[in-house]
């Protein structure tokens, strides 16, 4: 019997990751087995653990909470994407027991957006919520949509400052505290804080939205998250959860490695049946 190409994601926890079942869905597509493990490592084991799922032949690492920023330090060489996120989510074996790391995040919900949803990110106002490594994560492709006008808003207000300085030559970017929002509107709301994982949200005035808004939560969950609730609330056009985007970020994985590009949409629909029926 032929060997299967092997995969993983790295992360802590893991349980819960659904990349197993997209990789193994997307090669199904091709006619393909694959192997895709889940992987939960220790915190300061994460370069032994990739060495060897290297040395055994690993054709493909995707690195999750909170390994992304070790895993860029891991890397040999690096995308554009990843060098300017800082922080990386996919690596590559290359020769020699080097690799090579890739940031599909933002491309991933990019396409999400646009591909999937229909909505449009040039030339609006858009509002990212959060300053840490999700925000900082889809920046650069953001700004590659040409957007009217970027704005980062972030509860520590010299983070996002950091990153507006980071990413001020790439578009119209500014940013600083919540209190920025005052008196602003936005066309396209995505919140990249970890604070729906808490069941929090950000203080946002309702004032916020304009006729036309589009809220995106990069989390994703059977319930709407308390972002999704208040943009209901506040009666905002469309609704988006991150389960899109987690698909499209594995599918520019899935790309990387095998040259083949997936359909998403059949494994967006399959997963978000799974989860709902618990
Ligand atoms: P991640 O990799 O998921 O981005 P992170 O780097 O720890 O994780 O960043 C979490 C982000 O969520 C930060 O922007 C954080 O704000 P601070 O930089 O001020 O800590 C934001 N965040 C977390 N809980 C929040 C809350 N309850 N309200 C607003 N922002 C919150």
């Amino acid at each position: 019997m032929t060997e299967l190409d092997k995969y993983a994601v790295f992360g802590n926890p893991v349980r819960h990751s659904r990349s197993p079942q997209i990789h193994t869905a997307f090669a199904a597509q091709f006619g393909d087995e694959i192997q895709y493990r889940s992987v939960c490592v220790e915190p300061g084991d994460f370069a032994r653990a990739a060495d060897d799922f290297f040395a055994a032949g690993g054709r493909g690492l995707n690195v999750t909470v909170p390994f992304k920023y070790e895993a860029y330090g891991y890397s040999t060489t690096r995308s554009s994407g990843a060098e300017q996120a800082g922080a990386v989510n996919t690596l590559s074996p290359l020769t020699g027991g080097q690799c090579h790391g890739d940031n599909t995040d933002g491309v991933g919900l990019v396409r999400d957006m646009i591909a999937n949803l229909g909505w449009t990110l040039r030339d609006r106002r858009v509002l990212l919520l959060g300053a840490g490594g999700a925000a900082s994560g889809v920046l650069g492709p953001l700004l590659r949509e040409k957007p009217a006008a970027l704005v980062v808003v972030n509860r520590t207000a010299a983070r996002a400052n950091d990153l507006v300085q980071k990413f001020a030559t790439q578009g119209p970017l500014s940013g600083g505290g919540y209190e920025l929002l005052e008196t602003q509107d936005f066309d396209l709301i995505i919140n990249a804080t970890s604070a729906s994982l808490a069941g929090d949200l950000p203080p946002l005035p309702g004032s916020l939205l304009n006729m036309r808004s589009c809220c995106y939560d990069m989390m994703y969950a059977v319930e709407p998250t308390v972002f999704m609730r208040w943009a209901a609330e506040n009666t905002a056009w469309a609704i988006a959860d991150g389960l899109g985007m987690l698909v499209e970020q594995a599918a520019e994985a899935f790309y990387i490695w095998r040259g083949q590009r997936p359909q998403t949409g059949p494994v967006i629909t399959e997963l978000r049946q799974a989860m709902e029926a618990g």
